[in-house]
């Protein structure tokens, strides 16, 4: 198979329903600790929620990468050279591309994204701000291996993958991916990849619990979806947002957590929490510089170079594909 084209992404039953949102809501709440897929946050007004998350003074993640990919331009063009085609993953909207690509040099840019509008809007805002510069976009789920246009079957690839959006992932999950990422890629492909750094606990907190409530918003937005897309009665007023530190996973969860016992149903199935009961939806790992270096030498992935911001809260990580060897 050379292309996705044709291929549903996502599923529908005969009531228009996200199936594969309906299951795993399903199975999530039925778990003793109940869970949903940080996935399902962004439908559109949790995108847009996102977007304005990341213009609030408490989340810094946004503005630091932003900060290093705006300084160390000349390096990148030093460490890895013109021609290579950007392979970004998970494009959305972003804004930190164009500092890349400018930095550079290359031969062509191709943005993955699940979703198709997202995906357009993006391509054709880089092909307006790089006239000459082949934009090829792939409507796939990153998540999985894909097969990238033959026209960048040439050049070496670069992929991008900012944000720390690595850190949503469970070490497992975040192995399969950037082993996938390395599959897609192919033979001497390089990864310029955004990790978050742990820190102060508290800096940490209010990052995913500001003071204006917006990251409130976006967790309780997903309740809202449920109620929205699954045929559901969840009193929504009943829950609350809270950003939690897992000091053993290094990692921010986001919870909703029941503020009196209650009950719902979803889709015809009932389900009932306590008072202080929670529904976890969101995991956000922190790394350091060993556990940053951990998760891609697991994953085949050579780092070969590392910057911070200026006041060190974010990594923006440089690696290799590594070539299959026996000894050390
Ligand atoms: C988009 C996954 C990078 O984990 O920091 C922001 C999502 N959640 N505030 C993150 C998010 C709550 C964000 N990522």
């Amino acid at each position: 198979m050379s292309s996705q084209e044709g291929i549903a992404l996502v599923n529908r039953d005969d009531d228009g329903v996200d199936t594969a949102f309906r299951s795993d809501v399903l199975a999530g709440l039925l778990q003793p600790q109940k869970a949903i897929s940080a996935r399902w946050l962004y439908d559109d007004a949790g995108s847009q929620l996102f977007e304005d998350i990341t213009q609030i003074p408490e989340y810094y993640p946004t503005r630091a990468e932003t900060e290093i990919l705006q300084s160390r331009g000349a390096e990148f063009a030093e460490l890895i050279g013109p021609g290579r085609a950007v392979v970004e993953f998970g494009s959305g909207s972003s804004v930190k591309t164009p500092l890349l690509l400018s930095a550079i040099d290359p031969s062509a840019y191709v943005p993955l994204d699940i979703s198709g509008d997202f995906l357009r809007a993006a391509a054709a805002d880089l092909a307006a701000k790089f006239p000459g510069l082949p934009v090829h976009p792939v409507e796939a789920d990153f998540m999985r291996q894909v097969a990238l246009p033959d026209a960048v079957s040439g050049p070496p690839k670069l992929g991008f993958f900012p944000g720390s959006t690595i850190g949503n992932m469970v070490p497992r999950t975040a192995v399969d991916l950037l082993r996938n990422m390395r599959e897609t890629l192919g033979e001497g492909a390089r990864l310029l990849i955004g990790m978050d750094l742990i820190k102060d606990r508290g800096v940490l907190i209010d990052a995913y619990d500001d003071a204006a409530g917006v990251t409130a918003e976006f967790n309780l937005n997903l309740l809202r979806r449920i109620n929205r897309e699954l045929d559901s009665n969840i009193p929504t007023q009943a829950f609350a947002h809270e950003a939690r530190w897992n000091d053993d996973f290094a990692r921010i969860e986001m919870h909703l957590v029941a503020q009196s016992d209650l009950s719902f149903t979803v889709s015809g199935n009932r389900f009932a929490m306590t008072r202080g009961e929670t529904i976890h939806t969101e995991n956000s790992h922190k790394f350091n510089r060993r556990t940053a270096n951990m998760l891609l030498l697991a994953s085949g992935w050579d780092p070969q170079q590392r910057w911070l911001d200026s006041e060190e809260r974010f990594s923006l990580i440089l690696a290799e594909a590594k070539p299959p060897k026996s000894a050390p």
